[in-house]
Parts: C-alpha cells; structure tokens; sequence
C-alpha cells in the first residue's frame, strides 16, 4: 500500500478521499484541511486519516509516499516545491498555480526531479474521448480537419470561490482547451476570442475561441457557465464534434451517461456508457501504478496541464482585447446567486460550509 495524504477537502477533496479509502493500492493518512468546518466530512470519509490544519505533518512524515494537492491554485506552488523536497509523489489539481509563469517554473522544477507528478486533466481519463481518439487514428474518419468542442452550463457563478483559478474560461475551459490540443495531436498556432461579459461582471463568463493547430487542423471552442441560471428547468450543452474529410465522431452527455455516435467509412458506431463524473478512480489507480512501476502508465502530464493553462489564459486575454459586451445587470447576477444558494441540486454548486468557513482562523 502507498501512503498518501492530502492537503484541500473540499469538493474535489472529498471525491478523492472516497477513492483513495476505496482503492486497494492506496491508504490515506492525512487530510488537511484549514476549514475546520470541513471536519465532520473528513471523519465520515475517512475515519482512519488523521485530521490536520498543518501541511507540514504530511511532508515531515517519512512514510507518506504521496500527497494530493487538492487545494486552491495559490497554495498549490509552495506544497509542491515542499513536495520535490521532501520526496513525495504528487497528484495535483488543476491548475498548478495562480498565474502562467509560476506553473512554468514548476514544470521546470519537475522535470529536474525523478518523482511521479501527475495533474487531474480529467478528461484525458475518459473512455468516450479515448474512443474517439482512437477511431479517428484508425483512419475511419479520412483526414482529422476539424473539432468542435462545447461545454456550456448553469454552473460556477462568480463571487462562488475559486478565484485563484481565474474566471471561467481558465478555470474549466483549460480542459476543453487541453481536449482539442491532445486530439489534434498539435501544439495550438492562430487564435481569437470573442466573450461576453454576462451580468456587466468584470470578466467575460462566456468565451468562444477559434483557430488553428501547427499541423493545419482547425478548432472553435465554446465555455460558459451562463448556459439559463434561471430556467425552471435547468439543462446545459455539452458535445464534442469532430470531422474529417472522410466521416465523423461526436459525443454528448447529460453528466450521467455519455453517447458516442461514429460515421466512419467502413464502420458506424453508436455506444452509451457511464459519464463517471470526474472519473478520480481511473486517476488514482493510474498515478498509484505508474509510481509502482516507476514511469508514466498513463496519467496526465503537468507540460499539458501548464499548456492548457497558458493557452486559456491567452484566448481569455484575446476575447477582453477584443471588447467582450456587457449584457444583463448586477441585479441578475445577485438574483442568480440567491437562488443557487438555496439550491439542493444544481450544476457546480459550492459547498457552502467552504465557502462560509473559508478565511476563519482554524481552532
Ligand atoms: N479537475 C477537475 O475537473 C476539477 C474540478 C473542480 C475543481 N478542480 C480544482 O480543484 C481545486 C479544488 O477545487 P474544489 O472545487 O474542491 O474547491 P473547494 O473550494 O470546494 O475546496 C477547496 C478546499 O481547500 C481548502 N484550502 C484552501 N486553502 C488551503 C490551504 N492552504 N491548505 C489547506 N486547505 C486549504 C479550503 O478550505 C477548501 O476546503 C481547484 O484548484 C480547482 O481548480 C478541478
């Protein structure tokens, strides 16, 4: 077994330390977290990890193998450098830090060291988007020309946490901008963004950004968390869409299931299987073999982490240079905020016990 423990128990937090009690390979030892109100969690989960407001307990203890760096982005550098340090593994959350050259300057760091660091880009964990990949490699769909990419939702809302993440564009859409690039097997080469600055927020929650790869395949990408906060009945639009010069493949989901339809000239493929949500149980059994077997199984790398990072950065900068309107009202925004805040269930809703609890002092 491989010891680990993380550091940040919030939403992500608690879908790992589920996994991480669930999956043979790992034993988890500590959580830390500095919101005590998150304690209880911590105890239903994981009755056996020690609970701790103190980082430090983690990397001063020789035998924890690994630590998860789940966390916010702005506290994620020291804990890794702490890491490379101390000699622990790391699985880290997206993005590594809060600002470009920081994350370039820790996937320097990285590379110098011979540990196994590994960053939750979900999506490259997917079946539906492995699927995909390799149909288009079978040469079903001719040529690979273009991908299209949507994820739209009534989700994260401003002044909701996560600021050190950036605005929406970066904070999520850095998948789906790591998506096209590891479909086109290409670095990204021409861009532009056109946002809108839904609500008059200072930051376009709604981007859309086209261009080209290096080796000639075209993509437009589309985020938003603006996708009808106010619906009575809430829904969201969430494909990817590929075409080649020959056939197609595309996908949906609904966040439950997920359906792949392919159109290739010999075969055409219909499959539905589980959406698996951020599908952290591939990711930790991944990270948890690779370190065994001392080389990459397969685990998302921090190059394309910090890639992704630097390229939403750069088309989010691209859509406010290109003058993002105002549309709707601070009144909209704060009438969203109140409803969500009373919402069970709902797309990307915080936990409020964070959110109220974060900056207090941890007794
Ligand atoms: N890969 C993905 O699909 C995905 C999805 C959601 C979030 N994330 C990333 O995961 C990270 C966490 O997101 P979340 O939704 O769980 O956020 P969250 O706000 O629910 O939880 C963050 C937790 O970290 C704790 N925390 C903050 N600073 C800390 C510190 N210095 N030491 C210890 N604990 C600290 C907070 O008290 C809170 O409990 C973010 O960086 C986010 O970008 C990734």
């Amino acid at each position: 077994m491989l010891k680990i423990g993380i550091i940040g128990f919030g939403r992500m937090g608690r879908l790992y330390a589920e996994e991480f009690v669930k999956n043979p390979l790992w034993e988890l030892a500590y959580i830390c977290d500095t919101c005590t109100e998150v304690r209880k969690a911590a105890a239903d989960i994981a009755p056996a990890a020690v609970f701790t407001d103190n980082e430090d307990l983690l990397f001063d203890d020789p035998d924890v193998q690994a630590v998860g760096l789940f966390a916010l982005a702005d506290s994620r550098p020291a804990q890794l450098y702490k890491a490379l340090k101390t000699g622990k593994h790391v699985l880290a959350e997206k993005p590594l830090a809060d600002n470009v050259r920081t994350e370039w300057e820790l996937a320097e760091a990285v590379k110098q060291s011979n540990l196994t660091v590994a960053v939750n880009m979900f999506n490259r964990n997917a079946w539906y988007h492995q699927t995909i990949i390799d149909f288009i490699r079978s040469g079903e769909i001719g040529e690979l020309a273009i991908i299209r990419i949507a994820h739209m939702t009534p989700g994260h809302m401003p002044q909701e946490g996560h600021g050190p993440e950036g605005p929406c564009f970066h904070d999520c859409g850095m998948h789906y901008v790591d998506v096209a690039r590891w479909y086109a097997g290409s670095d990204f080469d021409t861009y532009h963004a056109q946002g809108v600055r839904m609500w008059s927020y200072d930051d376009p929650w709604w981007i859309q950004a086209h261009g080209t790869f290096k080796n000639g395949v075209v993509f437009d990408i589309t985020q938003g968390f603006v996708y009808g906060h106010m619906a009575e009945k809430q829904t969201h639009n969430c494909y990817v869409d590929i075409i080649g010069t020959k056939g197609i493949a595309r996908m949906t989901h609904d966040f439950k299931t997920a359906t792949v339809e392919m159109h290739g000239v010999t075969q055409t493929i219909v499959k539905t299987d589980g959406f698996k949500d951020k599908k952290v149980d591939i990711m930790i059994d991944v990270f948890a073999r690779s370190i065994l077997a001392g080389r990459n199984l397969g685990y998302p790398t921090v190059e394309d982490s910090v890639i992704a990072s630097d390229m939403a950065w750069k088309m989010f900068d691209d859509a406010v240079k290109n003058g993002a309107p105002c549309i709707g009202s601070p009144d909209d925004m704060e009438e969203i905020l109140r409803r969500r805040r009373t919402m069970k269930q709902g797309y990307g809703l915080p936990l409020w016990e964070v959110i109220n609890g974060a900056g207090k002092n941890p007794s």
